[in-house]
Formats: structure tokens, C-alpha cells, sequence
């Protein structure tokens, strides 16, 4: 069958191959994974309770789950309109938004790559939600690199609060503030996240880094596209591959092979 993606309605450009119940299925399959049986039933119940209006184990809601074990500030919306982003910049860029960090983990994880010769870099990292997972990777580096201020700030936070529960296996954790598309690549293979996070045009100028920073390295080079709006960038670029559509296309893992 042939969906349009309609998880949020936020992303009704985004067509992609899509079964409901596959997907129902595959969320509960990650979160029986990454969070356990019991977390997972009581999320479950939060949700039935929350849609039968029922003001009884709202604690529990998945997200909340999240905060009151990481103690992590990642969670919430910020629309377009209120993060504080150039206004030259702002008809590229897209609202913040954490992704999930259990689809996430499944999507590296099933890279079986060796993590620790790897940098791994989020594009957009918001207020760090996806740092923080891909730092209890050991990853020789972990940076985002995120246009606004505030959530800069609030991601150096989450930076401290990890480093303060010894939760960081990753050489380096750092939060950059400034526009992806200017951020230089140190010339090592690389692992590269982007959550929706600009159009089209910042997007390739983050391409054309890619290519120039890491024309050297002859290791493959991963980038994972969740929520891939301008996947077609990557499908039509010389360098990369498509290796595979995650979470019926929620998400799609492009490779550069390595050079010989
Ligand atoms: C959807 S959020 C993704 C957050 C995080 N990567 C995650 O997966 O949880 C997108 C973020 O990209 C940021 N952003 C938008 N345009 C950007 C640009 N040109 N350079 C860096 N960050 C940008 C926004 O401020 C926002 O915080």
C-alpha cells in the first residue's frame, strides 16, 4: 500500500511506503527494546488514559518517562517563530523538535560500524536530545552544530548534566553555535545526523562541505536523514548511496563507499 506519512500531518510533502500496523508494530518493538516491558506498558496506558481523558498516570506519558529518567530539558516544541535565528535565515530553517532516540539508536545500530573510528555530527542538534544519545556511543567526537542561541544553550546544559552522570562514552561532546552550512568537517570519517532541520539550499551547502572537508578520507562516510524532506539532494548526488529506508521511510541511511 502507498501512504502519504502522516505520523505528526507536520510533514505532508514526505510520501513514503507505509503500513500502519508494520509501523505500529516496529514502535513497539523499539520501545520494548531500547525502554523494557514494564516502561513500555506503562507509556502505553499513559496514552490510553490520556485519549480517554482520564487524568491518571500523565507521568508516565513516553516523553515524561524520558525527562524524569535523563534529566534531560530536550522535550517540547519550539515553533519557527520563536527561536531566535537570523531573520535571513528563517525561511530555511524548520522548528525545533527532538527525534526519538530509540529509532534513532536502532538506525545506528544497525550500521554495525565501529563507532570509535568515527566523529559523529548533528546537523540542527536543537537542544541536544540526539547528541546525547550518540554520546553514549564511543564515538572519538560528538558535535552539533544549531543556529539558535537559546538552544544552543539549553544543549550545553544537557551537555553538563551528562557529563556531571557519567553518562558520556564519546572522546568529546560539544554544542557549536552557529549555521551548519559553515561548519568545517575535520578531515576523519564521519557519521552524519539531520532531523529536518533547513531546506533545501542549506542542505546542499552542507553537501558541498562534505565533499571539500572530507575529500581525503578514504573510510565510508554515513548519513542518516530522518524525516527526509529533500532526500532526493542525496539520491542525486554522485557521492552517496542509498543504503536503506528505516521505519517505512521515517528515516533513510545513505552511505559514501570508501575509497580505495
Ligand atoms: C527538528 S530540530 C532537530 C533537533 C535534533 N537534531 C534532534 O534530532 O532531536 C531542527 C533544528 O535545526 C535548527 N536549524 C535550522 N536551520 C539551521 C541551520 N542552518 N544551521 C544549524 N541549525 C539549524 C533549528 O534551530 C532546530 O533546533
Amino acid at each position: 500500500m502507498r501512504f502519504v506519512f502522516t505520523k505528526t500531518a507536520r510533514y505532508p510533502g514526505l510520501e513514503v511506503e507505509h503500513n500502519q500496523f508494520r509501523r505500529s508494530l516496529r514502535t513497539l518493538f523499539v520501545n520494548l527494546k531500547y525502554r523494557g516491558l514494564n516502561r513500555t506498558i506503562l507509556g502505553l496506558l499513559a496514552i490510553a488514559c490520556a485519549k480517554a481523558r482520564l487524568p491518571i498516570l500523565q507521568d508516565y506519558r513516553f516523553y515524561k518517562q524520558n525527562l524524569r529518567e535523563s534529566g534531560l530539558d530536550t522535550e517540547g516544541i519550539v515553533e519557527l517563530d520563536d527561536l531566535d535565528i537570523p531573520e535571513e535565515m528563517r525561511s530555511s530553517a524548520s522548528r525545533y523538535e527532538a527525534a526519538s532516540d530509540y529509532e534513532f539508536r536502532d538506525v545506528l545500530e544497525k550500521l554495525h560500524i565501529d563507532c570509535s573510528a568515527y566523529n559523529f555530527v548533528d546537523y540542527g542538534s536543537g537542544k541536544g536530545a540526539i547528541l546525547a544519545a550518540a554520546a553514549r556511543y564511543p564515538f572519538q567526537s560528538v558535535t552539533g552544530v544549531e543556529l539558535s542561541g537559546e538552544m544552543h544553550q539549553t544543549a550545553l546544559r544537557n551537555i553538563e548534566e551528562m557529563k556531571q552522570q557519567d553518562k558520556v562514552r564519546a572522546g568529546s561532546l560539544i554544542s557549536i553555535h552557529g549555521d551548519a552550512a559553515s561548519y568545517t568537517l575535520p578531515p576523519v570519517p564521519h557519521v552524519i545526523y539531520v532531523f529536518n532541520a533547513f531546506g533545501p539550499e542549506v542542505l546542499q551547502g552542507v553537501l558541498d562541505r562534505i565533499s571539500a572537508d572530507l575529500v581525503d578520507v578514504r573510510e565510508p562516510i554515513y548519513f542518516l536523514y530522518n524525516n527526509p524532506m529533500h532526500h532526493k539532494l542525496l539520491e542525486e548526488s554522485a557521492e552517496f548511496d542509498k543504503l536503506s529506508n528505516a521505519f517505512g521511510g521515517k528515516w533513510m541511511v545513505f552511505a559514501r563507499p570508501g575509497k580505495r
